[in-house]
């Protein structure tokens, strides 16, 4: 779903790059925790996904496109794949809970019958029920992060963004935006979040991608931060990871020797997507064109028509502006 393939970013007049080098693969349907220390790059990997950013070395690959060869106009159909949620919730002040989910569908041309069906559904998925006619000022943090959360997911987008969304919220209530996000990705959907919040991916037992300095020094399947327990990974002078020798015992491992499995090149070339427990009808529909569309780039525009028909206007200021992101 996602492949970075020596990936850099150096922003301009900068002497060192955001990211740097960086290869790996996210399947569809993982969950991917980013972790990592201020300025380690975690945000730039995810504007890079989304497009925000181009790389300036390297190759990446997002649904089935190339990112580096995608032309501009190409680039709301991208950004129609990809759910996007922030520290900072960027909920539309004026306009009621279902005013800033619906929103999302209008700009994309929704007729209102689906707007009509598909915002209450969403908004009880995210546990919001009967908040419905509450502006953004009535509502806790959490609760206005789960409208940013249905909002990025009402286009049902087989990928999600989250770049700390738990950053302004208490231990608790972010454990529950996660454990949200976490039944979203049971979905189908790909799920991508930078966070500094240790406790919720200790407790969430997901992949862990560790960045430092840009650099990708860690990345296994069921990390826990507090510890020291993701390992990092020995990178050669090229930066391809380097295969550790088996350890003597197999469940002993120091901070600088990461079991074997875990320093393949490729480790989650072949990962399954998550069971689709809780997936309806329509979303395995989207799903199986989201595969389609990896699959074969050409018709990934295409593909977008047939999914998002009724909603096709190539307008990605407008789509942006409903997701919050601002552009
Ligand atoms: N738009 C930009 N222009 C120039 N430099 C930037 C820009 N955005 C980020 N950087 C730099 O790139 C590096 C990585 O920043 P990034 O925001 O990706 O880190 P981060 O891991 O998300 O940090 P934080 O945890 O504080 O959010 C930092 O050195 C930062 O100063
Ligand atoms: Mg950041």
């Amino acid at each position: 779903m996602i492949r970075f393939e020596n990936v850099t970013k150096t922003y301009p007049k900068s002497n060192r790059p955001a990211v740097d080098r960086i290869s790996l693969e996210i399947g569809r349907g993982e969950f991917v925790f980013v972790v990592g220390t201020s300025g380690s790059g975690k945000s730039t990997m995810l504007q890079l996904i989304m497009k925000e950013q181009d790389a300036t070395g390297g190759r990446l690959s997002v649904a089935g496109r190339e990112l580096d060869r995608l032309p501009d106009r190409k680039v709301p159909s991208l950004r129609r794949q990809i759910g996007c949620v922030f520290q900072d919730f960027r909920l539309l002040p004026n306009k009621t809970v279902h005013q800033n989910v619906a929103y999302a569908l209008q700009v994309l041309g929704a007729p209102r019958s689906r707007i009509r069906s598909t915002v209450p559904e969403v908004l009880d998925l995210v546990g919001l029920a009967g908040m419905e006619k509450r502006f953004p000022h009535q509502l806790s943090g959490g609760e206005q992060q789960r409208v940013a959360i249905a909002r990025a997911f009402v286009n049902r987008p087989p990928i999600l963004l989250a770049d700390e969304p738990t950053g302004n919220l208490d231990p608790g209530i972010s454990l529950e935006i996660v454990q949200l996000l976490d039944r979203i990705n049971r979905t189908g959907t790909t799920v991508v979040m930078a966070t500094h919040d240790f406790a919720t991916v200790d407790a969430m037992r997901k992949r862990v991608i560790r960045l430092d300095d840009g650099i990708l020094v860690g990345d296994v399947e069921t990390g826990d931060y507090t510890t020291g327990s993701i390992p990092r990974i020995e990178l050669d002078d090229r930066h391809i990871p380097v295969r550790a020798p088996e350890p003597a015992v197999a469940d002993g491992y120091d901070d600088g020797a990461p079991p074997a499995a875990e320093a393949d090149p490729a480790p989650h070339a072949e990962a399954e997507p998550a069971p689709h427990a809780e997936a309806d009808p329509a979303q395995h529909a989207e799903a199986e064109t989201a595969a389609e569309v990896e699959a074969d780039p050409k018709e990934a525009d295409e593909a977008d028509r047939t999914a998002y028909g009724e909603v096709e206007t190539h307008d990605g200021e407008r789509q942006a502006a409903a997701q919050g992101s601002g552009r």
